[in-house]
């Protein structure tokens, strides 16, 4: 296994067909996008809404009430993000419905899309597959990210000029091919005419760059970037998907300052699989295709260890993230033991834990019954905070906030109506109406939810409890 983030082979990297552009990379915390069905019903909240003195007054960012655990996880993301936290644990224990996978979401958006952050459920452990300590490694590798800083020769500017130069080639039978390109560059202290290799024309082209947009070229690997259209060619429209940026400052060959986010098992997976190529480039070209390979636990400390020769050199950052693990209590002990020692390893991201269970037993286990579900010894690592249940009127401001976010229109009296059901079974239940009222007015030809369709839910369909007591009665 080996990775060069200085790319000291201009030839092999030339070779690499695709020179990756630096913000092709997936963001950190790819997993979670691809969770979006799972979070889009808390898509309302946009962060944990405290001051900057990090009080919870009243309601915001979307989070309605629960002011001791907004404010405990404030606290939180302070020692997260001063470096405080790590290889410690955070558990949220509430009742069903009360906001503790809202509560683990607002924390990740407080710490910005540039700390990774990796959610799971608990009983993704379980799969056929792989062992369930390997998706726990995975996890906690995927929360610890690595910010490279490289410094390289770049030439950067404004294209101005791109001109492939044809000569005829005897040997094919193809007629022309391109010798050389010259592409010409401007910047705020001057401009370049530089003659390249027919690879870079084809990189410039597979990039779709066109004369006016301001490009850097590395010098050592000849990977080509655009950074965006330049601000001279700035149209009035007021929505546009382009990106202006301005003219580079400083001439145009210089020593530029690029900075790449990745986390460490996009290194892990990245280097499971021979391949070609042995710069930073290859290595991230491969983090697209995602076919599995394993990751030995030798390869894992081998990557350590070039990292660590990498932060030892100032060239790497350690960017220390969040694991959240969901339904915790679904873990067994053999899951909770490999948690203790992943823990209190020297590279551990924080970690987040949530589940709404009271005393029960330990999976795996005959005979242990601890508080959540959750052994002991983990327990003693773990910080708790108690979600508390809803009133009626915070109910009501969660309905009406989820409302708006849907595109739905509530008639007279229906919050009011709602909030009662939220409170009688839960706030998710009564959240769970909204679609179905919605569809419900639709079909009777309105556009408002009214009070006549919440009352014919409530012939539909039955709350947990009801439902329960109906197959009890039976
Ligand atoms: N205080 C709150 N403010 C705004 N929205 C909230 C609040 N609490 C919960 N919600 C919303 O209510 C719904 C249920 O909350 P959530 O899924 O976070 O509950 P939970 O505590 O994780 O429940 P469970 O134990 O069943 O997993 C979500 O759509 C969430 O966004
Ligand atoms: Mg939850």
């Amino acid at each position: 296994m080996q990775f060069n983030f200085d790319a000291p082979n201009p030839t092999s990297s030339k070779m690499s067909e695709t020179p990756v552009a630096h913000n092709a990379l997936p963001p950190p915390s790819s997993t979670s996008s691809a969770r979006s069905a799972r979070i889009a019903t808390h898509s309302h909240i946009k962060g944990l809404g405290l001051s900057p003195e990090g009080l919870a007054v009243g309601d915001a960012a979307g989070f309605v009430g629960q002011t001791n655990a907004r404010e405990a996880c404030g606290v939180v993301v302070s020692l997260i993000q001063s470096r405080k936290f790590s290889g410690r644990a955070l558990l949220l224990v509430g009742a069903p419905g009360t906001g503790k996978t809202a509560l683990a979401l607002a924390v990740a958006q407080e710490l910005g899309a540039k700390v990774p952050f990796c959610p799971m459920v608990g009983s993704e452990v379980y799969s056929t597959e792989v062992k369930k300590t390997e998706v726990l490694a995975e996890a906690f590798r995927r929360a610890i990210g690595i910010r490279i800083k490289e410094t390289k020769e770049v030439y950067e500017g404004e294209l101005t000029e791109l001109t492939p130069s044809e000569s005829e080639n005897p040997l094919s039978g193809y007629g022309k091919s391109v010798e050389y390109v010259v592409v010409g560059l401007k910047s705020a202290r001057g401009s370049k005419s530089l003659r390249l290799d027919p690879s870079i024309y084809e990189a410039i082209l597979k990039e779709k760059i066109a004369v006016g947009d301001v490009i850097y070229i590395e010098a050592n690997t000849g990977a080509v970037k655009r950074v965006g259209r330049s601000d001279a060619y700035a149209s009035s429209y007021d929505l546009e998907s382009e990106t202006y940026v301005p003219l580079p400052k400083g001439d145009v060959h210089k020593k530029k300052e690029l900075v790449q986010d990745l986390t460490l098992g996009d290194l892990d997976s990245a280097n499971a699989r021979p391949q070609g190529g042995q710069d930073i480039m290859s290595v991230m070209g491969s983090l697209v295709k995602s076919n599995r390979t394993e990751v030995t636990e030798k390869l894992r400390r081998e990557v350590n260890k070039v990292v660590r020769g990498y932060v030892e050199q100032g060239v790497a950052e350690i960017v220390p993230g969040v694991v959240f693990i969901d339904e915790v209590h679904m873990l067994d002990i053999e899951c909770f033991t490999y948690l203790n020692a992943l823990l209190e390893s020297p590279m551990a991201p924080t970690v987040i834990f949530a589940t709404n269970r009271g005393n029960s037993l330990v999976r795996g286990t005959s005979d242990v019954v601890a508080p959540h579900g959750v052994p002991v010894d983990l327990l003693d690592r773990c910080l708790i905070v108690k979600t508390d249940t809803h009133t009626k009127l915070q109910i009501q401001k969660v309905l009406q906030l989820r409302a708006n976010v849907e595109g739905l229109k509530l008639g007279n009296g229906v919050l009011e109506k709602l909030g009662e059901v939220g409170e009688g079974s839960s706030m998710r239940y009564a959240l769970q109406l909204l679609t179905p009222g919605s569809i419900l007015a639709s079909l009777a030809g309105r556009d408002t939810i009214e009070v006549e369709d919440v009352s014919e839910m409530g012939e539909l369909f039955l709350d947990a409890k009801s439902s329960a007591g109906v197959i009890g009665g039976l």
